[in-house]
Formats: C-alpha cells, structure tokens, sequence
C-alpha cells in the first residue's frame, strides 16, 4: 500500500497530547523583552490562573523548564532533608520513579506495594503512619493517576488516612496526567504540594513543570537542608519574571501557557471534567466489547477506579503489544501509548485526555480496531459502535433528550 501520509495524524499517547492550533500559534511570535509588559502581565495572570486548575488559594505557584521529571525532583529538593524517610504507596510505573528521585536525594524509602490493578489502599497509608511513632517520615508520595495502569487513586481518601493517625508527614501528589482531566481539589483536599507538567490535561507542548505549595510546604522548605540552586523556591518566591525562572523565562512556552489556561476557563473545568468522562466512558464501552473475544483486557480490574485520561489494555501471551502500537502509528496514522514498566510489549494505553473530541477518540478506536483487523489480533466486533452509543446516550442525557429523539418545529 502507498504510505504517502495524508490527513492529520491521531495522537492518542497518554501524554505528550494535542497542541491546540491556538496554542501553537500563540508560541509563534517573536521574542520579547523580558521585562516587557506584554510578557510580564501574561506571565503575571498565568501564575495566578494555575493557581485556579490546582483549585489553590492558599499555595505558592513555581513554573520550572522542565518535564515531570523535573518538577519531582523540584518538589523534593526543595522540602527534604539529609535521612528524611518517604513513604510511597505504589501506584505503577510513576510512583517508583518519583521514589527514585526522592532515593537520589538521600532520603529513606518505605514503599507499600501493591499489583498494578487496583488502586493504592488509603487503609495501608494510615497503617504506616500509625506505626511511625517518632514521626520519622516526612513526606507521603502519591501519584493522583498513574498514567502506566490507568488508574486514579483516590486523593482525599489518603487526607483522611493521614489525619485518621494525626501524623505531619506532607502530602505529595503528582498531577502530572490528572490536572485538567479530573477533579483536583488542592485546598479541599488537604494536599501539600501538588506538581504537574505541561504536556497533558494542559493542552501544552512538553517543556514546563509546574509546582503548587502550601504555606505549610513553605514551611518545610524553610528548614529544608537539600541541595538546589536552580530548583530553590527562595529566589523564585520574588517578583521578578527573571528570578522566578531562576534565569530567562521561556517566553513562548509562557505565551502558549497563556492561551491554554484561557481555553481552559472559557471551557470551564466543570466541563472539561464531563468532557473526559463523556469520552472515557466511550474508550471503556469499546474495550470491554473488543476484550469478550479473549486477546484484550483491562489492566483496571474495579471500573470505578479506572482513570479518565488513560486506558491501559492488557494483550494476552502471544500478542505483540509493540508491534500492535508501531502499526497503528505508521500504517494508520494514530499513535496510542505503549506498556511501561513491567508491562512493557505486554500492553497499550490509549490516552484520552486534553485537546479531544468525540470525532477524534471514535477515529482512535477505528484506527486500533482496524490494525487488529490487519494483525489478526482477535476482538469482538461492535466495539466501535459501542463507543458511538456511550457518546449518543451521554449527549442525549446532558440535553435530556427523549428518546427516540423529536424534532420540534
Ligand atoms: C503520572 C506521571 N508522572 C510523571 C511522569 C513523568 O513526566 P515526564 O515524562 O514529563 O518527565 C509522567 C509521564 O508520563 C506521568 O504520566
């Protein structure tokens, strides 16, 4: 077959996401003066924005040239100290890669493990803390949605179980794939510091990590004995663009942050919220009819814990995973997200989170459905048309149409 590439190009990976037109047109301008008021005001009014997707009053906002790596790392290096111990529930494949940072740092690690399937358990949380008589750990790692399984875990729950024991330790959670997906309540919620990067639910191009800190983080970053120049929040804590930055600011990645966050309220997070359940809701139909024929499942065992932005759908021994994935992507034009981690050739995610309409995730799942039909990867057919009616149905219900649906002259 001709592979002259026509058409746009689905990007379904769970991060990066579709970069709106209107965000990469902001990007496309020349420079600017730093101290420039067009740049200064922007940057101004997106600090205080990001305050309003984190659901914060109360925190402090630090914009990072960095991925989510980074913004990990500069949450950590900024409230450890030598022979601080963290306790870090495992979620998947990003919880352990936070705990890295947090081991690179010096501190002590105590993991409460768990399969990969089923959300992290608030109970086990509260156990630990309880059993930590002297206070010895400092910090709680939570990661909000891990993107490697699909699975959200549930943030307010773990609150409870830190006050339940009445222990200090900070709670952390990374919001890297949940900001702008799903609800996240920084104040309600009681969490501490919250990072998250621009790539996802933000509708930017990678390059920005983002970290949220309460006036109690601030406090422990006031005694904090880490090492950090580039990280530290002190510099960042003034007004001037160049010292927030630590250096020049990123104008374009600043620009493009701008109209994002103005997409974002003239949206509004309510419904994006709605968006993202609307179409995962749409994913989960088609996946669990394609999964009756054997090869496929969901890596989520609880449907109620599946997350809103990702799902992860195991392949059966014997199914390349990876090949399934490089199809999809170079014979018909949609990208999804491999296996991570100790799934790796054993999965595929399709994201379904940011810049995403209901015509785009029913292109996505006809493109999947159509590189199993090319591999001979057995599905039940009818997946796609059960993705369509989740759609139809949820549309009919928020407009409260009756069904069959009458045109009203
Ligand atoms: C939940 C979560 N945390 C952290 C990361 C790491 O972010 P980055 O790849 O930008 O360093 C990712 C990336 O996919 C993620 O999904």
């Amino acid at each position: 077959m001709n592979q002259v590439k026509r058409g746009r190009a689905f990007l379904s990976t769970p991060g990066p996401t579709n970069v709106p037109d209107r965000v990469l047109n902001a990007m496309h301008r020349a420079a600017v003066d730093l101290n420039d008021p067009v740049l200064v005001d922007s940057m101004t009014a997106s600090f205080a924005d990001m305050k309003k997707v984190f659901q914060t009053t109360q925190s402090e906002i630090f914009i990072y040239i960095t991925n989510g790596h980074g913004a990990w790392e500069a949450a950590l290096a900024n409230v450890l100290s030598a022979g601080d111990r963290i306790l870090v529930p495992e979620t998947g494949n990003f919880s352990g890669g936070w705990r890295d940072v947090a081991a690179a740092y010096g501190a002590t690690i105590q993991e409460i493990p768990n399969d990969w399937r089923r959300a992290m358990d608030p109970a086990k949380v509260a156990e630990a803390l309880a059993a930590d008589k002297n206070h010895e750990i400092k910090a709680v790692l939570l990661v909000h949605t891990d993107t490697a399984v699909g699975i959200t875990a549930d943030v307010p729950a773990v609150r409870k179980a830190i006050d339940s024991v009445g222990h200090p330790a900070l709670l952390m959670v990374d919001t890297i794939a949940s900001l702008g997906t799903v609800d996240f309540r920084m104040d309600e919620w009681g969490v501490d510091i919250a990072v998250t990067a621009s790539q996802k639910g933000l509708m930017m191009p990678p390059g920005l990590g983002i970290v949220a800190a309460n006036p109690k983080a601030v406090e422990v970053h006031r005694h904090s004995t880490a090492p950090r120049r580039y990280w530290d929040w002190d510099a960042r804590l003034q007004s001037e663009g160049y010292r927030k930055f630590c250096g020049t600011a990123p104008e374009h990645h600043m620009f493009a942050m701008r109209e994002a966050l103005d997409m974002i309220f003239e949206e509004g997070l309510e419904n994006i919220f709605r968006r993202h359940q609307m179409l995962a809701d749409a994913v989960r139909a088609c996946v669990a009819v394609w999964a009756e024929a054997g090869a496929l499942s969901f890596n989520a065992i609880n449907p109620a814990e599946r997350s809103n932005g990702v799902t992860t759908i195991l392949t059966a021994e014997g199914i390349d995973a990876a090949l399934l994935r490089e199809t999809a992507r170079d014979r018909f034009q949609t990208a999804v997200g491999g296996g991570l981690g100790k799934l790796q050739g054993k999965a595929f995610r399709i994201g379904h989170m940011g810049d995403l309409n209901e015509g785009m995730i029913l292109g996505t799942l006809s493109a999947v459905e159509a590189t199993m039909a090319y591999l001979g990867i057995p599905y039940q057919r009818g997946g796609v048309d059960a993705a369509i009616r989740s759609i139809a149905e949820a549309h009919r219900k928020a407009d409260a149409v009756p069904t069959p649906m009458t045109r009203v002259a």
